[in-house]
């Protein structure tokens, strides 16, 4: 066995270069990885934090920028946050409806959770006026999935395009309760008017046509929040306004970071890679079911609950892949997955189609567009439809020049396609990676050693 030859050049522009260089023969994937805390978790651990009674204690937080975007965001509002690291993080909270008003424009970065969970927030603070911003492409991101439901509540809020894009004004209101049946299955729109029905007397329902992402239902419970859940019609109902209390959060290894070595592990020939502590919260867990439709070998170990979320290691072994079809309900329970699954499915015998999946288009990048362009550059047959993909597996990708368009999943995904390409694959513009993943490109080292 011999290692790929992986290195990093910085730029003039300060943006990265991964340079990955497949041996000739004989690479295959080994060991024991953990990957970073999961990053709805710890968004959602430190603004409850910031809004709760007492100290909240965090350990295993994300590191990453986005997370970092909303830890400054809540301390420029009061909230006292401890330095940022994994072992433990204090939040002092500065109890709901008490946050300050900002002296200055709130930048949430790149992060789309860090903005529109806040405008929830920043909306039900009566006699506050806030300003958010973000980077280039949260800017461009929309924003009228949750100013309009804020406005059904009588939320003031002002934008450009409509009220639609950011940068936003928010004059803060006493709200009123609403429900809201949301025309897509989205954890941000269903946790932004959650938490714009912490502070609003009365019931605030959202509904939504699948399920999406629970996190914010499970900890705004373990907060205090009183909450009541209608599996059948995917409704949620909080009950304002509420009392939370500091609590002590342990955030697992984050799926949609491991779903990179999971299929770097079914692809890589001859691989065996175990991925431990991942949180399996049956909201986020479309991944290992998709892979398992493809003929993927993962097992479930250790299976436990961590505070309040299902954790697991998983264990991967190489393997045959086949095609299969992904859509419909599956599809928000894997949304952020689509780009490294679709590197899955140039190795699966047959063509995979990604269906019912629009909602790619408005992510960190175009992640269709983006993901048909970068692997077909590499040789793959990847077809762009409105709502997905259809990819047909079986030709060989050969490496070359692509770029991850400032999106942290294309960054990674095309890593991991690399490893699978003949000769050298040039990733611009990589440093995207720690959005999410910090140190994405040790393991990468690691496992292929
Ligand atoms: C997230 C929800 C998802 C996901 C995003 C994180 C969250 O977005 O894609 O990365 O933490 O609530 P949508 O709610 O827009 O689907």
């Amino acid at each position: 066995m011999s290692a790929s030859v992986i290195t990093v050049e910085t730029q003039k522009d300060l943006s990265h270069k991964l340079i990955i260089q497949r041996p000739s023969f004989g690479l295959s994937l080994q060991g024991s990885i953990r990957v970073p805390g999961d990053k709805s978790i710890s968004h959602r651990a430190l603004m409850l934090g910031a809004l709760a009674q007492g100290e909240t204690q965090i350990q295993g937080l994300l590191l990453g920028e986005d997370p970092r975007s909303t830890a400054s965001c809540f301390q420029a509002m009061g909230a006292e946050i401890s330095e940022l690291n994994t072992e433990l993080v204090r939040v002092k909270g500065i109890g709901l409806g008490n946050l300050q008003e900002p002296i200055d424009v709130l930048n949430a970065g790149n992060s789309g959770t860090t903005l529109r969970l806040m405008l929830g927030i920043l909306a039900s603070h009566p006699g506050r006026f806030f300003t958010v911003t973000g980077d280039g492409s949260l800017r461009s991101r929309p924003m009228s999935r949750v100013v309009k439901p804020l406005q059904q509540m009588g939320a003031q809020i002002w934008g450009r395009k409509g009220n639609s894009l950011a940068p936003l004004a928010i004059q803060g209101q006493a709200l009123k309760p609403t429900h809201y049946y949301s025309p897509i299955a989205s954890a941000q729109v269903k946790s932004c008017i959650l938490l714009a029905g912490l502070m609003t007397e009365g019931q605030t329902t959202v509904t939504e046509p699948a399920l999406s992402r629970d996190h914010s239902e499970r900890m705004l419970r373990a907060f205090g929040a009183e909450l009541s859940i209608e599996s059948e019609t995917n409704s949620v109902t909080i009950t304002g306004p509420a009392q939370l209390h500091g609590q002590s959060v342990i955030v697992p290894g984050d799926i949609s970071s491991a779903a990179f070595w999971l299929v770097a592990g079914a692809i890589v020939p001859g691989s065996e890679l175990v991925v431990e502590n991942v949180g399996v919260n049956p909201s986020r867990t479309g991944i290992l079911e998709a892979l398992a439709l493809m003929g993927a070998d993962i097992q479930l170990e250790n299976q436990r609950e961590v505070a309040g979320e299902p954790v697991a290691d998983l264990r991967v072994r190489s393997s045959r892949l086949q095609s299969c079809t992904i859509a419909g309900d599956i599809i928000p329970r894997l949304i952020d997955e689509i780009p490294i699954l679709a590197v899955a499915a140039v190795f699966a015998e047959g063509t995979t189609i990604i269906r019912d999946a629009a909602e790619l288009r408005v992510k960190e990048s175009d992640r269709i567009t983006v993901m048909a362009q970068q692997l077909n550059k590499m040789g793959a047959k990847v077809t762009e439809l409105s709502d997905g993909m259809e990819i047909t597996g079986g030709t060989p990708l050969v490496g070359t020049e692509v770029d991850s368009h400032t999106d942290h999943r294309i960054a990674m995904s095309l890593a991991i396609a690399a490893l699978v390409a003949t000769g050298i694959t040039t990733i611009h513009r990589a440093e995207a990676a720690a959005i999410s993943y910090p140190n994405f490109n040790t393991t990468l080292q690691q496992v292929c050693n």
